[in-house]
């Protein structure tokens, strides 16, 4: 499969594994790039740069395809240090940097004059033309049906998607609920480069975290996620359990506050959950696409299967449908 994003980024299908603190590991990564798509290990999920230079070489032994580094960008009281975090992806020479979040072009200036390729990932039409300036090589644009960071407009990819490929110039992928090959079919032919995906790699076998995590992926439908953070403008898309219930219902008391929900919702307690499987100890991120996940295969199975899916609608059904020209 020959798309724009698989011609500049070097990759055999054009689907990536977009960043996932806690997930976003070696084992993951390097499945996905050995499978042909593009994975991203999460920079701040390692608790120094120093560790982040030890994965990306860790995930360098593990595979020789091309993988990337996510640096998301949020706003915080006591951030991480950033540019030393950006540091350890030129040094140890990372090529393909996927940035995320607030205010990227600091982090996309120097990554550019250090040769490194930028996936922007944003939320918007405005923030995807604004990264384009900056001169990113890509764009990731996430639709609301995302985990993760939907932004604060709502608008579903059936929408988002067309409306940034009528604007955007560089090569674009579609990212918040794609799962299978429908979803890649169905991106390409609303004029994307191709798909990112998330939550659907959490379901593999290659997914560092805990089983019972990955069944509760499988046994969830569409309807299994809860918006947090709107109330701070900092809205998030979770798996609904009794955690993220509890955040939506404090958070609705009108004189709400983040010192309400935040002994909830920390990072460490969404790594609990995740590394001991129960979803009663912290927050688990996970998006719409639920309803599309019905087993937990190996990377290279379920990006074959896509792919084969969605060659399939291409070449047959839609080919049909559409008759001779
Ligand atoms: C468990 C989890 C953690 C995530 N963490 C991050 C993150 O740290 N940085 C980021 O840019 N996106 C993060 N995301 C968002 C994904 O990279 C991706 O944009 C999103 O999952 C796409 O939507 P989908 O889940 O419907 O495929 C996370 C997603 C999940 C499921």
């Amino acid at each position: 499969m020959k798309t724009r994003f698989t011609e500049a980024f070097g990759i055999k299908y054009p689907i990536v594994q977009g960043g996932m603190q806690w997930i976003g590991r070696a084992e993951l990564v390097s499945a996905v790039s050995n499978a042909g798509g593009l994975g991203m290990l999460t920079a701040l999920t390692q608790p120094t740069p120093d560790d982040l230079r030890r994965e990306i070489d860790r995930c360098r032994s593990m595979t020789d395809k091309p993988f990337g580094v996510n640096l998301t960008i949020l706003p915080s009281v006591n951030p991480p240090p950033y540019a030393a975090y950006r540091q350890a992806i030129i040094d140890s020479g990372v090529t393909i940097v996927e940035t995320a979040g607030h205010k990227p072009q600091e982090h996309v200036e120097d990554f550019k004059a250090h040769g490194v390729r930028v996936i922007h990932k944003c939320t918007a039409v405005r923030h995807a033309l604004s990264a384009e300036r900056m001169g990113v090589d890509a764009i990731s644009i996430d639709g609301f049906e995302c985990a993760g960071h939907p932004g604060e407009d709502d608008i579903p990819g059936l929408i988002l998607i067309p409306a940034a490929a009528d604007k955007v110039k560089v090569p674009m992928i579609a990212s918040g609920g794609f799962g299978d090959g429908r979803g890649l079919a169905a991106a390409l032919a609303l004029g994307a480069d191709g798909i990112n995906m998330g939550t659907r790699f959490c379901a593999t076998v290659e997914a560092p975290i805990h089983e019972r995590i990955k069944q509760l992926l499988v046994a969830n439908d569409e309807r299994c996620t809860n918006l947090i953070f709107r109330k701070f403008h900092n809205t998030a898309r979770v798996a609904k359990t009794q955690v993220s219930d509890l955040v939506v219902e404090l958070s609705a008391k009108p004189d709400a506050v983040f010192e309400d929900i935040r002994h909830l919702v920390t990072g460490a307690q969404g790594r609990a959950a995740l590394e001991s499987g129960d979803i009663g100890v912290g927050l688990v991120w996970a998006g719409q696409v639920q309803g599309l996940i019905h087993d937990i295969p190996t990377c290279h199975d379920l990006i074959e299967r896509i792919v084969g899916e969605a060659r399939a609608i291409i070449t047959q059904r839609l080919a049909a449908i559409a008759g001779p020209a």
